[in-house]
């Protein structure tokens, strides 16, 4: 596999990595501690074409590949994890699925606005009592004429707090399990839409995340996403997206502990010698660096796979799974590197261990990654 990046490819990651490293690192420890919303950043990425990266230009987006959408999201990630998934919720989760299932007037209507960073998107699937068993949903769509009535409770919604819009899931013949679902996109400025308890979170601290209710939500007929029946399969195409996305997220952060870990190795002394010097630290390093590597591979294989058409769904899930569980484990051992400097939070390696552990978990957590993987292995799904 050829990973030359294209002059395109190469410009993109460097105003993302420009943009990090000016305006995100300046913020990232103050956000991360008082959890606020990055509202006027998150602006200036959406100015700079970092909302909608693979949505064609005549929609609203940047009309780059895939490739160029995870070299962002790392770059953006390794200085800020938060701004990382605000970033590929709005592009993954949200504008890919309406780039892909809207017809010409919701594109006109939603995407446009959406890709272009003027309005800001989430995702709304999981419930309280549903979160790997996505099919399971309580919320209710009922139609009424010319609109549907919803009703019912949503939770752990990305951006939620802060969006205009959001793709929402909910079941219309309950009966029927995962095939009696639909997906709809929500203007979260109308009667009956509520938002609800903000999670107080480990990590990505400054990406707000809520629940949001619905209480007898008219939703016109017209913005239903797709057919009566399509919702979870429509939710899972999605999915497939967003697994890149917090891939490239997971390969960001393990690589921001690592270079820390590199360098400081190389300052900090101890029995009179620099602790790059020891080889218990010397294998830390090499281990660190060859799981970075893997999973650069699987990110952007993941990416090309996506670009080259067809389906990605088994690729995604490699490079979210390896690259989530290296997330961890490299942060893991950047603070060890660290020792009591790196336990503090004067020094950013504790946020990004707390960023890390999400990786494993949201957008399908590593057990359902291996589950889809093995399900590609075994039934050639
Ligand atoms: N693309 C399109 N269709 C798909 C698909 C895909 N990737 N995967 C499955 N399907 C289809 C199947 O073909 C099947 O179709 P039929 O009804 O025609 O047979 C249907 O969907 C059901 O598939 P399964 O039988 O495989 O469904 P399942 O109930 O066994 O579930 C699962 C499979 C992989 C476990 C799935 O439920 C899953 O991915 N769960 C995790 C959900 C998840 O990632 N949630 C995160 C929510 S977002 C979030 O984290 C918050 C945020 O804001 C960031």
């Amino acid at each position: 596999m050829d990973f030359q990046l294209t002059e395109e490819q190469r410009a993109i990651r460097d105003l993302a990595r420009d943009f990090a490293q000016k305006e995100i690192a300046p913020i990232a420890a103050q956000i991360d501690e008082s959890g606020e919303f990055p509202y006027e950043t998150v602006k200036k990425m959406g100015e700079l074409g970092l909302m909608g990266i693979e949505v064609p230009e005549k929609y609203g987006g940047a009309g780059l590949d895939a490739v160029s959408y995870v070299l962002a999201v790392e770059e953006i990630s390794k200085v800020c994890a938060s701004h990382g998934v605000i970033l590929s919720v709005n592009n993954s989760l949200v504008c890919y699925g309406l780039e892909k299932f809207c017809t010409e007037e919701q594109k006109q209507k939603f995407l446009v606005p959406l890709a272009s960073g003027k309005k800001l998107g989430a995702f709304s699937l999981t419930e309280p009592q549903s979160g790997s068993d996505a099919g399971n949903m309580k919320v209710r769509a009922v139609l009424e004429g010319d609109h549907y009535v919803i009703n019912g409770r949503k939770s752990w919604i990305t951006n939620g707090p802060a969006a205009d819009y959001m793709i929402l899931f909910a079941a219309t013949q309950p009966e029927l399990k995962h095939r009696g679902t639909a997906a709809f996109v929500v203007d979260t400025k109308l009667p009956g839409f509520e938002l609800g308890k903000k999670e107080p979170k480990l990590g990505i601290r400054a990406s707000a995340t809520c629940e949001a209710t619905y209480d007898n939500y008219k939703i016109p007929v017209s913005h239903r996403i797709g057919n009566e029946g399509d919702g979870f399969k429509i939710a899972m195409s999605i999915l497939d997206m967003g697994r890149i996305g917090i891939s490239a997220q997971a390969l960001g952060i393990a690589e921001a502990a690592y270079e820390a870990s590199v360098a400081y190795s190389k300052e900090r002394s101890a029995f009179g010698q620099k602790i790059s010097e020891f080889q218990a630290i010397q294998w830390m390093i090499a281990d660190m660096s060859t799981r970075i590597e893997a999973s650069r591979l699987l990110v952007y294989n993941a990416a090309v796979k996506k670009d080259s058409g067809g389906k990605f769904s088994r690729e995604a899930a490699m490079a979210k799974l390896f690259a989530s569980e290296t997330a961890m484990w490299v942060t893991t051992k950047a603070i060890q590197v660290h020792g009591g400097a790196g336990y503090s939070k004067e020094l950013p390696l504790e946020r990004y261990f707390r960023d890390a552990k999400i990786t494993e978990i949201y957008e399908g957590t590593s057990e359902i990654q291996r589950m889809v993987i093995a399900r590609a292995a075994l039934e050639g799904k």
